[in-house]
């Protein structure tokens, strides 16, 4: 079964690239019909150039300066993505929390990854507070979670597959970023290969 997927992205998608090889090589039974960002400066958007894969760009700053409310913005994303028709809808460092008006188009269908383990660090700023946390001498790892997203919770849902990291003395905030992001290329295509092939 070959599915579709919509990837969206606000920055350097090394996992959409993960997704792109994957596809490439045929570990990932998919066809990427769509890649949006809302930043227009995604390095990620030029990964799906190179790749042949169409892109849109949709930023949140017209709606902002318009007064628009954040659901007109969440619904004209949903029907630009909804022309893609994607099977699944892949959140690979969106940075947008998504509300109803956008998770009702896709249900059990948005699937978003996080680097932590599940209840631990929501947010944009993962790394750096498992860090703090291990300076603070309260944890001795991290990790990487892929979960459903059902609701406008941040970094909240059904978990799909988790991963350990461990935090080394004397890591930065790349040396485990780097580590984490290996992690997380492998961990997010084996999970969505697994959706596909189970076809939930
Ligand atoms: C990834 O580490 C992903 O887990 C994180 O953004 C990064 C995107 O990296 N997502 C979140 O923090 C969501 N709260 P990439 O652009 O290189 O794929």
């Amino acid at each position: 079964m070959t599915a579709t997927i919509a990837v969206l992205i606000s920055g350097n998608g090394s996992n959409l690239q993960a997704l792109i090889d994957a596809v490439a090589d045929g570990r990932l039974h998919a066809w990427i019909t769509v890649v949006v960002s809302n930043r227009k400066a995604a390095f990620g958007l030029e990964r799906a150039r190179r790749a042949g894969i169409p892109v849109r760009y949709h930023p949140l700053k017209p709606y902002r300066d318009a007064n628009r409310s954040r659901a007109e913005y969440d619904a004209a994303l949903a029907d630009l993505v909804n022309e893609y028709a994607p099977d699944w809808v892949v959140l690979a460092g969106w940075m947008h929390i998504l509300s109803d008006t956008f998770l009702r188009h896709f249900p059990n269908r948005v699937v978003n990854l996080h680097p932590a383990l599940p209840g631990q660090f929501p947010g944009a700023h993962a790394i750096d507070d498992a860090l703090a946390a291990r300076a603070r001498g309260e944890i001795d790892h991290t990790g990487v979670m892929i979960h459903l997203v059902p609701d406008e919770r941040v970094d909240e849902g059904p978990v799909l597959a988790t991963q350990t990291v461990p935090i080394h003395p004397g890591d930065t905030h790349e040396t485990l970023a780097d580590r984490i992001h290996a992690i997380e290329h492998q961990l997010l295509v084996d999970t969505v290969q697994k959706l596909i092939e189970d076809g939930q």
